[in-house]
């Protein structure tokens, strides 16, 4: 569910259709959402703290000044949300943040918050028309501001016309929209992934392979797709469904590398993760036949060194192209993944311990450290390998956006 663990901030001004947002937390709760209530003391006048509190299961915010955590709660509450409705927004509050006004803790975070805020407004038909009103709409919206336009229909105020608070489903709509477009953190982004063992033949139907089952790659791919990315896998492993984006499938490192070089440095994609267990080394001559064994009681295969992809394009990459490696460890995880960083000369590094058998090759799980080009390191504890995967691209990704 989109919903799931975000953050919604909302801010309940004076008005009568505050007892409609009662219902509004109760919906977002039952979406397994977690929701802060800030209010004016005019709303107050509509709602109680109890009422408020309970549905939250948050306590209700309001003093400017008085604060029982250290931090001032404008910076403290909007780093917390996600996202932040002001529903319902009466023509006052809306005029006051159109102009930059913070003469109440719901005005002083609408100040501060860093990202778009949306507004379902609630009010009067004529203080809806009114050209004052109108033009400080229009104001925030030039700023960014998203707004789920009053319905029209019977007011309480016993007239009838536009003004109504809009109808839940939609506000409830507007919310996951915007919550959902501000994770297309990757929008406008060519990311080439690659995947999976790679096979070296030496005879037709016989290859040296490993064991690593593709299942990361192709998690980042479906994770950054959903990020907004326009991504393209490369892939040695078989994918077991349809996926919704671009895949070229391969065998050996040379055929990676061929596609690599051409869908990320020829293409000028932005962004190259190799996750790929690319085979160190190739048998030298690969039969035309299948090899027979009445004809040898031994078979020696010579191996000889295969390109490594990551370094030869970490060597050409272009000033705005970025590049992730993935290292696999059997000992001596962080110590040699600060040394694979240096070697290769990668962006970024996630470092994950093969030699675990509940993580790792083939298994769903996973469990990483990401490493940066100052050896700064963050560990993602242990997780699927879809979160996994979401976790690393917003911790590379995300931190580079704020
Ligand atoms: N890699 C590559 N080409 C190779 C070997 C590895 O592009 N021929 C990439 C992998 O896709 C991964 C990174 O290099 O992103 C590290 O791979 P890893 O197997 O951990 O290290 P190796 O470079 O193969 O070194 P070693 O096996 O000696 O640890």
């Amino acid at each position: 569910m989109p919903l799931t663990g975000k953050n919604i901030l909302i801010g309940i001004t004076g008005g009568i259709a505050a007892y409609k947002i009662c219902e509004l937390i109760r919906m977002f709760k039952r979406a397994n959402a977690n929701v802060k209530t800030v209010v004016t003391r005019n709303a107050l006048e509509f709602v109680t703290p109890l009422t408020l509190e309970t549905l939250s299961q948050e306590p209700v915010y309001y003093k400017q000044f008085e604060t029982e955590e250290r931090k001032p709660e404008h910076i403290a509450l909007c780093s917390w949300a996600d996202v932040f409705l002001i529903a319902p927004a009466s023509a006052n509050t809306i005029g006051k943040i159109a102009n930059g006004l913070c003469d109440n803790l719901l005005t002083s975070l609408a100040c501060a918050f860093q990202k778009q805020i949306i507004f379902a407004p609630a009010m009067n038909t004529g203080m809806w028309n009114n050209k004052a009103v109108q033009k400080n709409i229009e104001t925030l919206k030039s700023y960014g501001a998203k707004f789920v336009e009053p319905e029209s229909g019977y007011l309480a105020c016993g007239t009838e016309g536009q003004g109504r608070l809009a109808d839940l489903n939609s506000i409830y709509s507007a919310v996951e929209e915007l919550l959902q477009e501000n994770n297309k953190f990757l929008k406008g982004k060519k990311i080439v992934i690659t995947a999976g063992g790679t096979k070296e033949n030496f005879d037709p139907v016989r290859y040296i392979g490993n064991y690593s089952s593709g299942k990361m790659g192709a998690a980042l791919a479906q994770k950054a797709c959903e990020a907004g990315a326009d991504v393209t896998l490369i892939t040695s492993a078989s994918l077991t469904r349809k996926m919704s984006f671009n895949t070229i499938c391969v065998n050996s490192a040379k055929e990676m590398f061929e596609a690599v070089q051409e869908e990320f440095y020829n293409k000028n994609a932005d962004i190259l993760i190799m996750t790929a267990a690319v085979a160190d080394y190739r048998p030298e001559n690969c039969a035309d036949l299948k090899i027979k064994k009445e004809n040898t009681d031994e078979l020696t295969i010579k191996l000889v060194k295969n390109p490594d992809i990551l370094s030869e394009m970490c060597k050409i990459k272009k000033p705005n192209q970025q590049i992730i490696g993935f290292c696999a460890e059997s000992n001596d995880l962080i110590k040699n993944a600060k040394t694979k960083i240096r070697k290769k000369g990668c962006d970024w590094l996630v470092a994950n311990d093969i030699s675990r058998k509940d993580t790792g090759f083939s298994s769903d799980y996973n469990e990483v450290f990401v490493l940066d080009k100052n050896l700064n390191i963050t560990k993602i504890e242990k997780d699927t390998k879809e979160n996994i995967a979401s976790k690393i691209l917003e911790s590379i990704w995300q931190k580079q956006a704020k």
